[in-house]
């Protein structure tokens, strides 16, 4: 087999010279964009709209409505709900009697602006600790070049989303032989040393930290929990986010 790329952006932005075009791009926030978006859609959400900014999302509502669709719209600033928001980031509210049967517009300070950065791709999904295994599995059907896009924070990398891009990484490589970079690399050695224990990570990296001063500790453990769900979260032709099974 001849070895193909594998790529790993650690801040949210592809290396010089380097784009999702041809590729098949893994946008990886761990805490929490990526992880709410499996859990809409393992609890029944039919897809998820993802958009970077607040008047974006407030018309692809308005749009949809007009369509008579009954979408939620979900997502956060600074932690919390936007005013005009039916729900919040936290993958605890999207309860399967909240979410199921209702598309989701997803709009939130980092994870939605990567997922929109890198919609170009071949192939675009959203991971998560809770549906890597599920996301790998589909990654690895397709022979194509692979960009894991660490979502991170305001253009710095994020422990967490390091540690996730990890583990994609050595799924991705018990299947298939790549070419990787020293993101990748960096990326590998982090999972190595915290596989053993995800929450205790989510609790001691800087956003988890703002998470439980903010009171969502419970979210960290949600966060946490290592293949909760066999979903994986693949962009369609139509741009939205949709549930993909093995
Ligand atoms: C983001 O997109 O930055 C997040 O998912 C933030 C959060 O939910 O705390």
């Amino acid at each position: 087999m001849t070895p193909l790329p594998l790529r790993t952006w650690l801040d949210g932005k592809p290396p010089p010279g380097e784009g999702v075009a041809g590729t098949t791009a893994v946008v990886i926030d761990v805490l929490r964009a990526s992880t709410t978006v499996a859990t809409a859609l393992a609890h029944g959400a039919p897809y998820v709209v993802a958009r970077a900014n607040l008047d974006d999302a407030f018309a692809a509502r308005g749009e949809l409505e007009r369509r008579g669709e009954e979408p939620i719209l979900g997502g956060e600033r600074g932690g919390f709900k936007v005013p005009g928001f039916d729900l919040g980031n936290s993958p605890l509210e999207y309860a399967p009697a909240r979410v199921g049967g209702k598309p989701l517009i997803l709009c939130t300070s980092n994870g939605t602006a990567a997922l929109e950065q890198c919609r170009d791709a071949s192939r675009l999904y959203a991971a998560s600790f809770v549906n890597a295994g599920a996301t790998a599995a589909t990654v690895a059907k397709a022979a194509r070049p692979v960009a894991i896009c660490c979502a991170g924070k305001e253009g710095a990398p994020s422990l967490e989303d390091v540690c996730c891009a990890g583990l994609m990484a050595t799924l991705l490589l018990d299947n298939y032989t790549y070419e990787t970079d020293d993101a990748t690399a960096l990326a590998l050695l982090c999972w190595k040393n915290n596989k053993r224990d995800v929450t205790r990570l989510l609790k001691h990296c800087s956003h988890g930290r703002y998470l439980q001063a903010l009171g969502f500790e419970r979210d960290l453990e949600f966060c946490g929990q290592v293949d909760a769900f066999a979903v994986a979260a693949a962009q369609n032709d139509a741009g939205k986010l949709i549930a993909v099974t093995d």
